[in-house]
């Protein structure tokens, strides 16, 4: 009998090479080649598509409403109206984020769609204890715990669901390919045949994906592309807060963004952040200052809170948790080289309130005034709040969706907002109870709040 043909696949891209190589030549990516058996007849390369013949847009019904409305508010929203019909999503994340818990949520949150939820990594047993933690007591769920993909299959060919979860699509093993389970090819055909099943049977199905240590789903570019939609689970382990990001959306827009709350009862979504986030704020202490940021489309309030002592063995520290590090470098920097302030031998320390990671530009001002506030111990007024870019050359840059960033801090009792004086002309409401303060450079910002 012949040898079976092997070849070396990248697990990252899924480049292919006949011999074992240290480093992908496509992604670059170091030790991600694995030897897998070349499949004569990989399903993956068949259509998804029943129809193969040219029509008419315009002859196409079709029929938008056509989504599986879960119930969740926020899941709802990020997917723009629920899940569609014969749709495959993925769900990723790093381990222990809540992905079992949010999906496992929503099948036992159905009262009268059928749900099949199908586990590879928890047993009946354990997954019945989790749904006690919930507290679903109605519900129509059905529970698999398979990891053939073929018996999968059938079983969903015999109980027709209405949604499909699959925890996780790492631990999924089609009999036809060779390789062992999470392989780039098993991940593959595995997502491809749901990916048929779901345009033929018009069920949405929604994969588990586990996220590698460097942040990207395990397997995965190529099952980015096959899905219709990405949504990446992300948060901080120690806070309960986990925001819900669409990565990919084909039948809607990827700027809103969930927000949940991890509790010993799942996952409750989170309507008020600004209002949780903020807590309570009676004293007024140094290095603390609240800024408006947008977190896709959503505004919300945010402290940030700054530490800054005299460095006591040789080179300072700058440490960041939640914000950029470089970014903070740079900011220093400009506080250095454009207002004067010498922090070169002192240790900086910077955490946004809530376990959130933020990327917003708009975090500049209250970043630089809460260093500063912290190193001259002058607590900024606890009814301030800021927005604003900062440049290399210490000018205040404008932000995007100025004015819902005041209205957040208007409607949670701020009443002066710090904001760059170039967003003077995105500016056309009236705010009745909150004074707008333009500020041009960091000088500005500096003599008006520190005076
Ligand atoms: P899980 O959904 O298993 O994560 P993933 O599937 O992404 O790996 O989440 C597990 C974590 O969530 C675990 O550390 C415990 C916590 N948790 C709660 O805090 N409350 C709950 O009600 C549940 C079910 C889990
Ligand atoms: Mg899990």
């Amino acid at each position: 009998m012949a040898k079976p043909k092997t070849i070396y696949v990248c697990q990252q891209c899924g480049a292919t090479a006949s011999k074992w190589m240290g480093k992908c030549a496509e992604c670059g990516n170091w030790n991600t080649f694995i030897e897998e058996t070349i499949q004569k007849d990989p399903i993956s390369k068949g259509s998804a598509f029943t129809t193969s013949k040219p029509v008419l847009v315009n002859d196409i019904e079709y029929d938008d409403e056509k989504r599986f409305v879960t119930g969740n508010v926020e899941l709802d929203k990020v997917l723009g109206g629920g899940f569609v019909e014969g749709s495959i999503s993925l769900l990723g994340g790093e381990p222990g984020i809540g992905k079992s818990t949010l999906s496992l949520q929503i099948a036992l949150t159905q009262q009268d769609k059928k749900v099949l939820y199908v586990s590879g990594e928890e047993s009946t047993g354990q997954i019945k204890m989790r749904s006690q933690r919930l507290n679903a007591d109605q519900n129509n769920c059905y529970l698999l715990c398979e990891i053939s993909l073929e018996n999968i299959i059938q079983t969903i060919d015999e109980i027709n669901p209405e949604l499909i979860i699959i925890d996780s699509i790492q631990t999924t093993v089609s009999g036809n390919i060779e390789s062992s389970a999470g392989t780039i090819s098993q991940v593959r055909e595995s997502a491809a045949r749901l990916q048929q099943l779901a345009k033929r049977t018009g069920i949405p199905v929604i994969l588990i994906g586990h996220i590698t240590k460097d942040g990207n789903i395990a397997g995965p570019k190529v099952l980015e592309h096959i899905v219709d939609t990405v949504l990446q689970f992300e948060g901080d382990h120690q806070h309960l807060f986990r925001i819900l990001r669409p990565v990919k959306n084909r039948f809607g827009s990827t700027s809103e963004i969930g927000l949940f709350e991890m509790t010993d009862k799942g996952l409750i979504p989170v309507e008020d952040p600004s209002g949780i986030l903020l807590g309570h704020r009676d004293n007024n202490l140094s290095g603390i200052c609240v800024a408006s940021t947008i977190n896709g489309v959503r505004p919300f309030l945010i402290e940030i809170q700054a530490l800054v002592s005299t460095a006591a063995y040789g080179l300072p520290q700058r440490s960041a948790i939640g914000f950029d590090t470089r970014r903070l470098n740079m900011l220093l920097a400009v506080l250095e080289k454009r207002a004067g302030f010498k922090l070169a031998t002192k240790d900086v320390f910077l955490n946004i309130a809530g376990g959130l990671k933020l990327n917003d530009p708009a975090l500049d001002l209250a970043v630089t005034a809460s260093i500063l506030s912290s190193s001259s111990d002058i607590p900024v007024n606890k009814n301030y709040c800021l927005a604003s870019e900062i440049s290399l050359s210490g000018e205040m840059r404008p932000v995007t969706h100025i004015e819902q960033r005041i209205k957040e801090a208007e409607r949670l009792g701020f009443k002066k907002i710090f904001i760059s004086a170039y967003n003077k002309k995105n500016i056309l409401s009236k705010f009745k109870d909150i004074e707008l303060s333009y500020i041009n450079t960091i000088n500005d910002m500096v003599k008006k709040l520190f005076g």
